[in-house]
Parts: structure tokens; C-alpha cells; sequence
């Protein structure tokens, strides 16, 4: 192996102490602790372990944190409603409804019913824009994390550099490419319709991976020394947790490499962690 790795796991552990801290600070000035809510439609199986992890990490971090669970049968307008009501709630400065919705509710009514103050995923159509522009924003929590990685390795300047996304979801790929040039990297955006991927991938210093597919990048798809960001989530013919990464391969190449798991999957509740708490802070001046 030759690329040495960013440890997800060990870099949250130290952005969410800090986060601790913060929350700490706000309460001895305001005797206020940031709160989040998180809102759950229906009993998806691994929605339901993600806010169970989203709630566990605010309680680890002295945050308030309300949970709120409703069948599968709950109507759009109730769920709206359940939105507005947080939206007035000011003990609550971020609200994350956990996706996906049942089929019979519009996931993007109800993210665009979230006050843009609250929109701590970063998923409105406010949030992005402001991310596009450069004005003050949540950013999407998974790309977010992506960035504090490369911040760890000492790359948080991106001049110079050419960073290609493989991916162009709304929730990761497109955010990540707008952080990235907001870090002035020269930025690709690679999808299901790029002609020649591995032509590509061998000019960046940077390649962040957002497909949802296995080996989507091998070792021959990577300049010796380049940073490989892996946000894929997937099994393995084994049932084993897996990213888009051919990370066996890719390893004896790159420079530096995220395991999965243990690589960008812990930071993105960081980051949730971190909006919720500049929510607060921007709520109590
Ligand atoms: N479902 C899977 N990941 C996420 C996330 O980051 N935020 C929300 N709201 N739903 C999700």
C-alpha cells in the first residue's frame, strides 16, 4: 500500500469535539442548547438506523435533539404541517426530514417547506443557490465532509489543482463540484454520459467518487500520487459494505485514499452536527 489514509472515523470523532465545545459555550451564554428535529415517514429499515445515529450523535454532542416518527400513512398536508409548526419552534435550529419519503408525498414540497434558516441537510433549492453564488448557506452535509477531509491533508487551496466528480446528484455530486471550485480547483463533472471516463480521471489531482456502483474507479484510472475521496455505499458480492472505489487496486496508486467503511460515511452526520450548530449560534446572534 502506498496511499496513506483519511480516517473518517478518528477526523469526526475530533470536528464533532469541537462541536461539543461550541454547544457548551452557547449554553453558558444563552442557556441555550442548538436543537435539531429529525422527522421520519414510514418504517424504511436503514432510514430508520440513520436517525437513530442522527439523534444518538446530537445527544453525544449536548445538542437538543427531537425525534419525530409518523406512519407511512401520514398525508402530504399533515407532514407540511409538522414543518411549519419546527419552522416556528425556536427551540429547534435544524430540521432534517429523512429521505425518501412514501410515494404518495413530494420530497421536494416538503424540503422546499423547510426554512431556509433550518435547511440544515443543505437540500432546498435557497441552499444550493447560495452555495452556487457564494453567499452564506447550509452546504449539503456528505460533500461538505468531503471538503473537511481534503482540509485535514492540508488541501483546503485547491489552486492549481484538477478535481473530477464522478456524479452529478443533486445531494452530492453537484454541491461537491461547486465546493470544490469555491476552493478554486479546476473542477470536471463526470456522469453516465461521459465518453472516455478513464481519459479524465487521469488528469486529477483530486477524484471524488458518487456513482452508487462498485469499482467504478480502478487503479488504472489514477495518477500516481492523486487524492481519492470514496462517498459510494454499496455490498460486495460477499454482503460486505463496499464504495465505488476498487480500493485494493486504487491504494497501491493514489496519494491518499477514504476506507469504506470508516471514510466519508461518519462525516456527513459531522457536518449535520456543525450546520445545526451555526444555526444556533446565527439564531442567538
Ligand atoms: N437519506 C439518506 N441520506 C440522507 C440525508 O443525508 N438527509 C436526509 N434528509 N435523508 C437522507
Amino acid at each position: 500500500m502506498t496511499a496513506q489514509l483519511i480516517d473518517g472515523n478518528a477526523l469526526s470523532k475530533q470536528v464533532r469535539a469541537e462541536v461539543a465545545q461550541r454547544a457548551a459555550a452557547l449554553v453558558a451564554k444563552s442557556g441555550k442548547k442548538p436543537g435539531l428535529a429529525v422527522v421520519l415517514v414510514g418504517d424504511n429499515p436503514a432510514s430508520q438506523v440513520y436517525v437513530r445515529n442522527k439523534v444518538k450523535a446530537c445527544e453525544d454532542v449536548g445538542f437538543h435533539s427531537v425525534l419525530e416518527k409518523y406512519e407511512a400513512a401520514m398525508t402530504e398536508a399533515e407532514l407540511l404541517a409538522r414543518v411549519e409548526a419546527l419552522n416556528n419552534d425556536p427551540s429547534i435550529h435544524g430540521i432534517l426530514v429523512q429521505l425518501p419519503l412514501p410515494k404518495h408525498i413530494d420530497d421536494h414540497k416538503v424540503i422546499e417547506a423547510i426554512s431556509p434558516a433550518k435547511d440544515v441537510d443543505g437540500f432546498a433549492v435557497e441552499s444550493a443557490g447560495a452555495l452556487m453564488v457564494g453567499e452564506p448557506g447550509f452546504k449539503a452535509c456528505t460533500p461538505y465532509g468531503c471538503m473537511k477531509m481534503l482540509e485535514s491533508i492540508g488541501m483546503k487551496n485547491l489552486r492549481g489543482k484538477h478535481a473530477v466528480v464522478i456524479g452529478r446528484s443533486n445531494i452530492v455530486g453537484k454541491p461537491m463540484a461547486m465546493m470544490l471550485l469555491a476552493a478554486d480547483a479546476t473542477v470536471t463533472v463526470c456522469h453516465s454520459g461521459t465518453a472516455d471516463l478513464a481519459a479524465i480521471t487521469r488528469q486529477a489531482d483530486v477524484i471524488v467518487a458518487a456513482v452508487g456502483k462498485r469499482k467504478v474507479l480502478t487503479a488504472d484510472m489514477v495518477k500516481p500520487g492523486a487524492v481519492v475521496i470514496d462517498v459510494g455505499m454499496n455490498r460486495n458480492d460477499e454482503g460486505k459494505l463496499c464504495g465505488d472505489v476498487d480500493f485494493d487496486g486504487v491504494k497501491e496508486v493514489a496519494g491518499w485514499i477514504t476506507p469504506v467503511p470508516g471514510g466519508v460515511g461518519p462525516m456527513t452526520i459531522t457536518m449535520l452536527l456543525v450546520n445545526t450548530m451555526e444555526s444556533a449560534e446565527r439564531a442567538f446572534g
